[in-house]
């Protein structure tokens, strides 16, 4: 019987096309902590490694059972059950570091492209959650990490609900699968092969110089501009406008009252389901 919830490095290199295995290094685990965590243990700990970045190599973390995994906002993120995935990628910014919202940017563009792939639709809520019909099934923690010799690297980590047949209650409203919305299972190896090569196409081309393509495009997913919507803000519920989104990655609204207000997404939260109540 085909193992669709298990890692095997040779079946994703085999799924690679040959450029991209040539340039991927796989740290596959049985169990770990968190594979944001191990990405971070090599920074700290394997220079020679780490040199190996700087030759174009894309470091990749994955894990079939992730026990501590971490969410945004200090959030923890369940996935020990192995049909759930648990990956990181590993780089090291060529520039100017204060643009981690961008580079999650990127990465929620490959997830999404990958879902296509599959053909599933998904819908990217910002900043970098994909969903599935207002449930979520991935979810992107971005981590900068400066290094002894104050050299900084960037781990993305995606946390991709595949082959859940359920979740536990408290989550049961909010989360969804890939099996639950497609009702069949994939092959993780498969999937990830093909996360990698969308992630390599975007990140890489990212830090290459196309970031105002990337963010452009992920605006445009995002189809947020001119909409109205209900969102909380340190804690208070309001409403607004959208105005722009802005190349930070921030939101501009109007508020009630004409304000404009810049939102981040360490403070706020907005509430998607206002969106069709209000623009529909
Ligand atoms: C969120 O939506 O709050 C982000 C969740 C990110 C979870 C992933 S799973 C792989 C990687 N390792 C972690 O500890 N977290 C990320």
């Amino acid at each position: 019987m085909e193992k669709y919830n298990n890692f095997n490095q040779n079946k994703i290199q085999d799924n690679l096309k040959n450029n991209i295995s040539r340039k991927t290094i796989l740290k596959i685990y049985d169990k770990v902590d968190s594979t944001n965590n191990q990405a971070k243990d090599l920074i700290e700990s394997s220079i020679a490694e780490l040199k190996l970045l700087k030759n174009d190599k894309l470091f990749v973390f994955a894990a079939d059972s992730q026990l501590a995994g971490r969410g945004r906002r200090g959030h923890s993120w369940l996935s020990s059950d192995p049909a759930s995935m648990a990956v990181s990628f590993l780089f090291k910014p060529n520039s100017n570091t204060d643009k981690i919202p961008q580079i999650t940017a990127a990465a929620a563009l490959a997830v999404q492209d990958t879902f296509n792939f599959f053909d599933l639709k998904t819908v990217i809520k910002w900043p970098n959650d994909i969903l599935v019909d207002h449930k979520k099934i991935c979810g992107i923690l971005s981590e900068l990490v400066l290094n002894r010799k104050n050299e900084a690297f960037v781990v993305v980590g995606c946390g991709i609900n595949l082959n859940n047949e359920f979740f536990a209650s408290e989550i049961q409203a909010i989360a969804t699968s890939y099996y639950l919305e497609k009702n069949k299972k994939i092959n993780k190896n498969i999937f990830l092969a093909r996360l990698i090569e969308k992630i390599e196409t975007h990140i890489t081309n990212y830090f290459s110089g196309s970031r105002e393509n990337i963010i452009n495009k992920w605006k445009k997913r995002l189809n947020l501009t001119g909409k109205k919507i209900d969102f909380i803000h340190n804690g208070e519920k309001q409403t607004g406008f959208i105005k722009e989104v802005l190349d930070s990655g921030n939101l501009l609204v109007v508020l009630a009252d004409g304000r404009e207000k810049e939102l981040q997404s360490a403070t706020t939260s907005l509430d998607y389901q206002s969106l069709s109540k209000y623009n529909d």
